[in-house]
């Protein structure tokens, strides 16, 4: 298939690097094979060969060019596992995943191969630990003690960091506990040892029950799985307080709120939901995987102020299609979890570079205006994307576990049981030199290395600096002062400006919280969102987010504490 006149990629020099250190293809001894271009077209291609099986040659081909360009000018990108792997022989190209973990030697052992098979394949892994037995409760066969879901969870920990996913990135987990497992004490605390579970996102698995006995103080019982008897009781509000001051020190845990995934989750009819992939956007059944891809906000804004909802449109609908197209190309690293996939198809389409949006349209992270534009984008773009998922559906056929669906009980053929969803976008974000996902901007300015051993890049937001010279404020003394604080918070500048130009401590917790329920109402799927908070915080701020959360309709929360660390030992963690 010829390429045709193909358009430039318009990657900046540091968006360069980060392809060349992560995504490019290179020869055994390290040598590039391939410039960013030739990576896009590899892409492209390698997806549209999906639109032979229900078109001619000449659509694939056409297909393969609007892919292309959609990748080229930065308006959408898929998930890394796609960007690394479409094209080559090792074609895993999805994110996430979720492996189930069933109360036995034999189970547990396969878990962990299984989660081997998947970082190597450069996906991250979500489990819900619940179903193991407590610590201490009997072993028949050897009659001996159980060691519990929090060691067992070591071995996961170690497993990542013996597999880096596909040689190229450190793996990722979720892990979960539900709030009534005997161990939920233990597993809430084990991240307060240094360096313990650092593969490892925590969060406490809950229900609308837990948090009403929160919420009125009653007690709460815990269960042993193996045998469904209650074994103890403990204050639920003394669970709660527990779990917010183990988050207010370390980050960890978050909460995930298991019956508002439930209430969306599409397929009922093959199980119900009790994890999430590792950053927490996308819930899944046990064995299923999902691939993500993000549109790039940013190129979405008129240069007159508006929001192009006609270039908004075309490119949901394109994109769909190619994460549709993803799943048949797609080599899936275990059967299980090929036949899963394929039988809910699920797909998540998210965005990136919105705090972009909101500084070209002037409008403050922390206001009702972009919270009802948050809604007004996140409602366009899931409707579009149901309707072209409906349209592909007629075309191709609905997703096979359609029947017995809330999509069959709606009426609606669908070809994907899900398509919206809010990914991080951490790396793709910066190859697209765009702010990630929805979170604010973190820093106006800075200077920092690109990577370890190269000399320090200078940033400072272009958006910022556009309207500085617009306002007749820009000097170089300025820029200074904004690269020494990061933020314009202390600044002697126009009230205006600085209520614009917030950065992600300028921002209140609540406001974060907001803005991910925002996001949350319109999006199949849920959303990844970092609840950042000053050092100064307390427990009890941590406390009002995680209750917010839980009374907007979040499906989950994680909050960070800036330099929460600092209070412990620190680790360097490597990163990513
Ligand atoms: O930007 P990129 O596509 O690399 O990823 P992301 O949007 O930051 O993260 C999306 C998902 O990729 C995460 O929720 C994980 O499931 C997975 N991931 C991973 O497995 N390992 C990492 N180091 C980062 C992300």
């Amino acid at each position: 298939m010829s390429s045709g006149a193909r358009i430039k990629p318009s990657f900046s020099e540091n968006a360069t690097k980060v392809l060349e250190r992560r995504y490019l293809l290179k020869d055994e001894k390290g040598n590039l094979i391939e410039t960013p271009e030739d990576m896009l077209w590899r892409v492209a291609s390698a997806i549209a060969k999906a639109e032979r099986a229900f078109a001619d040659e000449e659509s694939e081909e056409e297909w393969a060019n609007k892919f292309y360009e959609m990748m080229a000018s930065l308006d959408f990108l898929p998930n890394s596992p796609t960007l690394m792997n479409a094209g080559t022989p090792t074609a895993q190209l999805s994110a996430c995943f979720v492996l189930p973990v069933g109360d036995s030697m034999d189970e547990i052992f396969d878990a962990l191969k299984y989660t081997a098979l998947v970082h190597k394949s450069g996906g991250g892994t979500g489990f819900n630990f619940s179903s193991l037995r407590p610590y201490g409760d009997i072993v028949k066969s050897t009659k001996g003690v159980a060691s519990g879901p929090v060691s067992f969870m070591e071995l996961f920990d170690h497993t990542t960091d013996v597999v880096k996913q596909g040689g190229m990135r450190r793996g990722a987990n979720m892990g979960i506990l539900n709030a009534d497992h005997p161990d939920v004490i233990k597993f809430v605390k084990a991240k307060i040892e240094e360096g313990k579970l650092k593969n490892f996102n925590i969060s406490v698995g809950t229900t609308q029950k837990f948090m009403k006995a929160v919420l009125n103080d009653e007690e709460w019982e815990l269960v042993n799985p193996r045998t469904g008897e209650v074994v103890d009781k403990v204050g639920a509000r003394n669970l709660f307080d527990l779990l917010c001051e183990m988050a207010w020190k370390t980050g960890d845990p978050g909460i995930i709120f298991l019956d508002k995934i439930e209430a969306s989750n599409p397929t009922p009819n093959l199980g119900s939901i009790t994890a999430t992939n590792p950053c927490g956007e996308q819930p899944l059944l046990p064995f299923e995987s999902c691939n993500l891809g993000s549109i790039n906000l940013s190129n979405m804004v008129l240069p007159k102020g508006e929001i192009d909802w006609s270039k908004l449109e075309r490119t949901v609908r394109i994109a769909v299609r190619f994460l549709d197209d993803v799943i048949e190309v797609n080599q899936f690293p275990i059967k299980e979890i090929a036949d899963m996939t394929m039988s809910t198809r699920k797909i998540g389409l998210g965005v990136m570079g919105w705090a972009d949006v909101l500084l070209k349209l002037r409008i403050p992270y922390d206001s009702d205006e972009a919270l009802n534009l948050a809604r007004k984008v996140m409602s366009f773009i899931t409707k579009i994307g149901h309707e072209e998922s409906a349209r592909l559906a007629e075309a191709r056929g609905p997703f096979p576990a359609w029947k017995g669906s809330r999509w069959e009980e709606k009426g609606m053929l669908m070809r994907n049981a899900t398509v919206t969803t809010i990914a991080p976008t951490g790396t793709i974000s910066l190859v697209a030199e765009a702010s990630s996902g929805v979170e604010p901007v973190f820093a106006l300015a800075y200077r920092r290395k690109a990577f370890e051993g190269e000399a320090n890049l200078t940033y400072v937001n272009e958006i910022l600096l556009d309207a500085l010279r617009e306002e007749g404020l820009y000097s170089e003394a300025l820029i200074e002062l904004i690269l020494e604080r990061g933020s314009l918070k202390e600044l002697d500048l126009p009230d205006n400006l600085k209520k614009v130009f917030v950065t992600a401590h300028d921002i209140s917790p609540e406001w974060h919280v907001r803005m991910q329920a925002a996001f949350q109402e319109y999006t199949d799927n849920a959303v990844s969102k970092t609840i950042n908070m000053p050092h100064e915080a307390s427990v009890d701020d941590v406390k009002k987010a995680y209750l917010l959360a839980y009374e907007l309709g979040c499906k989950g929360i994680t909050i960070f504490r800036d330099r929460c660390k600092e209070d412990q030992v620190l680790y360097i963690g490597t990163g990513e």
